[in-house]
């Protein structure tokens, strides 16, 4: 038998979000949770139909052609969502059809759903959630037969204390969908063309409607407002993180560890309490992260140690130390065994293997040697209030604390800049640079400065008898 097709109903705006971006572009854990839902059904299904609307632009340069467009323009309820795909739909064969704001489902469990399909007509997905309010509840006959579903706003008291209710994912035959879909009409509280309808036309025309019932009730879980939205996101962060731990991952508080989906992470890896780690990011085994990191996108190497630092659009090679504190932006590529310590930030700059920026510096544009030491304090002034320039800090050189490198420059191998320096010009290789102002040492001056010298006269008579 040839496999199903899909539709997901995406067109809603989501009022209860009260949001500028359509619903089901909300992400969880980096992606938009209508991801979650293409990505669990994609294995199952010979084509996938998403039927947009309200912000259906911005859907389709989210999903881009992985999936087919049916326009829904005027959101005019979920049955009529689903009649504007019928001309897209094969005559024959069965359609899974979803909703775009349901992204806890499993793949497993559509599969499920397809299965119970061989014995019906069509198939609801339903669970018991403990708290049923805003779905559709199922009403069965004495038989326990499934005769239709009741929406909350139609609901009389005794079916609002159903506890079966619809999860909005069913499975019907093509050829029902076709001849049966265009029968509903929009007599209800809302005004709307309710798909839910489509069961009681069915049941009362023979058809066998059945429900496949949800172990896991939270799979169905419903994304309408920003409460639901973190209880989904909650529910992702646990999949990913048991997932990871289960690979060989050391998450030592998986409730205060935040990881996107996508993310690799390395066997022997330990990510510490309070650490975030987003987008494209990937790390190598053997790392230590956190507490208090905060990757987006960063490639970590193996056996890195990064704390309490935020790493962003960067490189880090293996045996490399970070932090804590530090902060590393885009285009920065930090080579192996290097060290980079406290309030230190770098940016769009490459640091040579097991050169050391141990604490309070800024290094910007700039291209450092391997084993060069750049002092506290030392900054790269890459920025002349018009433009950026590079900085070139050759192998072996040491720049001293508290040091001023002008940009553009290139410091030679093997130099030394000494303490306290501001650099206008290459240095070359070898060569000693010191730009400091002379000192000079006044004797006795500093008790006048002090307001100390005539009290001190006082007391040296006072001392005298006199
Ligand atoms: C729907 C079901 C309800 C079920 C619940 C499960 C109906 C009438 N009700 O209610 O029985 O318990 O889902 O979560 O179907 N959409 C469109 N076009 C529209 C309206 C909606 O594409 O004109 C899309 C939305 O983008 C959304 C999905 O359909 O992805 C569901 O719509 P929503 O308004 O969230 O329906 P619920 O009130 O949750
Ligand atoms: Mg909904």
């Amino acid at each position: 038998m040839s496999k199903p097709w899909a539709v997901i109903l995406a067109a809603g705006e989501g009022t209860r979000m009260k949001s500028a971006i359509p619903k089901v572009l909300h992400r969880i854990c980096g992606q938009p949770m209508i991801r979650y839902v293409t990505e669990a059904v994609a294995p199952l299904v010979e084509e996938q139909l998403v039927v947009i609307g309200h912000g259906g632009e911005l859907v389709q340069s989210e999903l881009g052609d992985a999936v087919s467009y049916a326009w829904q323009k005027q959101q005019l309820g979920t049955g009529h969502a689903l009649m504007q795909s019928l001309s897209l739909l094969p005559a024959r064969g069965e359609t899974l059809v979803l909703c775009g704001d349901t992204p806890l489902l499993r793949t497993a469990t559509l599969q499920e759903l397809i299965r119970q399909k061989r014995e019906s007509d069509a198939v609801i997905l339903t669970a018991e959630p403990p708290e049923t309010e805003g779905y559709g509840r199922i009403v069965r006959n004495s038989k326990g037969e499934v005769l239709r579903i009741v929406e909350e706003k139609e609901a009389d008291p005794a079916e609002k204390k159903i506890g079966e209710v619809n999860t909005g994912c069913y499975i019907f035959s093509n050829e029902l969908l076709h001849q049966y879909l265009p029968l509903l009409d929009n007599n209800n509280a809302k005004g709307e063309y309710y798909l839910t309808d489509l069961i009681m036309l069915l049941v009362d025309r023979g058809y066998k409607v059945t429900a496949c019932r949800l172990e896991d009730y939270r799979e169905a879980q419903g994304v309408n407002d920003r409460l639901q939205l973190s209880f989904a996101a909650g529910i992702v962060r646990k999949r990913i993180n048991e997932k990871l731990m289960k690979e060989g991952v050391t998450i030592i508080d998986p409730e205060s560890t935040y990881i996107d989906l996508g993310v690799e992470i390395g066997a022997d890896t330990t990510i510490y309490p309070q650490t975030v780690i987003e987008g494209k990011s990937k790390l190598g085994s053997g790392c230590v992260v956190g507490p208090a990191a905060h990757l987006m996108d960063a490639l970590l190497e193996d056996n890195v140690v990064c704390r309490a630092s935020v790493l962003w659009e960067c490189s880090v090679a293996s045996g490399a130390q970070i932090g804590p504190f530090a902060y590393l932006r885009p285009g920065t590529k930090i080579g192996p065994g290097v060290k980079i310590g406290d309030f230190v930030e770098i940016k769009n700059s490459y640091i040579g293997d097991n050169s050391k920026v141990p604490h309070l510096a800024y290094v910007g544009d700039a291209t450092v040697g391997p084993g060069v030491n750049l002092g506290a304090g030392t900054i790269v002034v890459n920025y002349d209030g018009r433009k950026k320039h590079r900085t070139i800090i050759e192998e072996g050189a040491f720049v001293g604390c508290n040091s001023n490198l002008i940009a553009p420059l290139t410091v030679g191998r093997g130099s030394f800049i000494a303490a306290g320096s501001t650099v206008t010009r290459d240095v070359p290789p070898e060569a000693l640079l010191l730009a400091r102002t002379p000192e000079e040492i006044k004797k006795g001056v500093a008790p006048y400065l002090l307001g100390n010298k005539s009290k001190k006269e006082k007391e040296k008579k006072k001392e005298k008898g006199v």
